[in-house]
């Protein structure tokens, strides 16, 4: 594993699950900190001309990940952005040496019950697309765990916590 402790990114990059805030996150502290924020998902969207969950469709999520990793290795040439990062972006240890160094990671954690109640009716999310049940969801969360710890520098529980909460929370967590 490369070391980039040191010499860290201006970037604060948002992981985690998918339905832990990511997005609605990085609006948020970019307002505060008058930063621009990205989403890569939407970058990805954009680039290939159509929606998630259709990229899944017609090209299968292999396709899906390159591109992905193709995203996530231009990171680097942001700086003082706010980043919003797909919820498998961690599954890919050169995403996750990318990204530390691209700046200071923050994992939102929420339980299964919050994230069930946040994706019903989402049809934007196509891995969750037959295990939209509390077992199937934290199925996928164990799975995935590690993966998330290891490219986190901080950790924000968003269970039962509002918007703002959790805001103040990260921007005292940078902070610190
Ligand atoms: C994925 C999460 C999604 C999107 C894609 C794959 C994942 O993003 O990148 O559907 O593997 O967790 P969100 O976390 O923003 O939903």
């Amino acid at each position: 594993m490369v070391n980039t402790k040191d010499n860290k990114g201006s970037n604060i990059l948002l992981i985690g699950f998918m339905a832990t805030g990511k997005t609605t996150m990085a609006k948020e502290i970019s307002k505060k900190l008058a930063m621009e924020y990205i989403d890569l998902d939407k970058v990805i969207e954009e680039k290939i001309e159509m929606s998630i969950a259709d990229i899944f469709e017609r090209y299968g999520e292999e396709y899906f990940r390159q591109v992905e990793k193709q995203c996530i290795k231009n990171i680097n040439q942001l700086q003082d952005t706010i980043i919003s990062c797909g919820g498998g972006v961690c599954l890919d240890p050169d995403n996750i040496v990318n990204i530390k160094k691209a700046g200071k990671v923050i994992l939102l954690e929420g339980s299964p019950e919050t994230i069930l109640s946040r994706i019903k009716m989402d049809r934007n999310r196509p891995l969750l697309k037959d295990k939209d049940d509390i077992e199937g969801i934290k199925r996928m969360m164990d799975e995935r765990k590690y993966s998330y710890h290891q490219s986190a520098d901080i950790i924000i529980d968003t269970s039962g916590k509002s918007v703002l909460n959790v805001r103040d929370e990260i921007l005292r967590a940078i902070n610190e």
